[in-house]
């Protein structure tokens, strides 16, 4: 981690490499959670988003190969381990948790928007750009099944600021 001249964090390409791992992770989490739901939920009121959870599963896959093969680029290793998946059964509670997943993840990814063009990562930003579209798309459709207004994006925590880079601790 080195800093700029305001003495703020910047990021490093390892360090965006680990955090694009990270969101690999929620994207595999969301994978498994939208094959779920998407068979275990009933009730009337529930058949149309049901539908809707088999279409998100496939584009969570979708999004799962495109930070993979960025990782890739990057020179990084792609991790195989998904974050935990919550369980319920619960309509309301399944669909509450997806939709707070989808709120960080559109967090995490504003983040990582501005961390990828801050390293003249473009073509990155565009594919996080493409992909951050449909997860707002996602936190749409979730927040309508559960009849409320959108809720916002959840930020991930700072990156700790002001740290001075190794080599110049000396
Ligand atoms: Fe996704
Ligand atoms: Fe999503």
């Amino acid at each position: 981690m080195s800093t700029n001249d305001n003495g703020e964090t910047k990021i490093t390409r390892e360090r965006l490499v680990e955090l694009l791992n990270e969101d690999l992770a929620g994207e595999y989490q969301a994978i498994i959670a939208y094959v779920v739901y998407s068979q275990v939920l009933k009730g009337a009121p529930y058949m149309g988003i049901a539908k809707e959870l088999e279409v998100h599963a496939a584009e969570e896959l979708s999004h799962a190969i495109k930070i993979a093969k960025q990782i890739d680029y990057l020179g990084g290793m792609p991790a195989v381990t998904p974050k935990p998946v919550k369980t319920s059964k619960e309509a309301t509670e399944m669909l509450r948790a997806d939709l707070q997943n989808e709120r960080e993840t559109v967090g995490r990814y504003r983040e990582r928007i501005r961390q990828a063009e801050a390293l003249g990562e473009f073509a990155l930003s565009e594919v996080l750009r493409g992909i951050i579209a449909q997860e707002q798309e996602h936190e749409i459709d979730l927040s309508t099944a559960l009849n409320i207004e959108v809720p916002p994006p959840i930020e991930p925590k700072k990156e700790p600021r002001g740290e001075k880079p190794a080599a110049a601790r000396r």
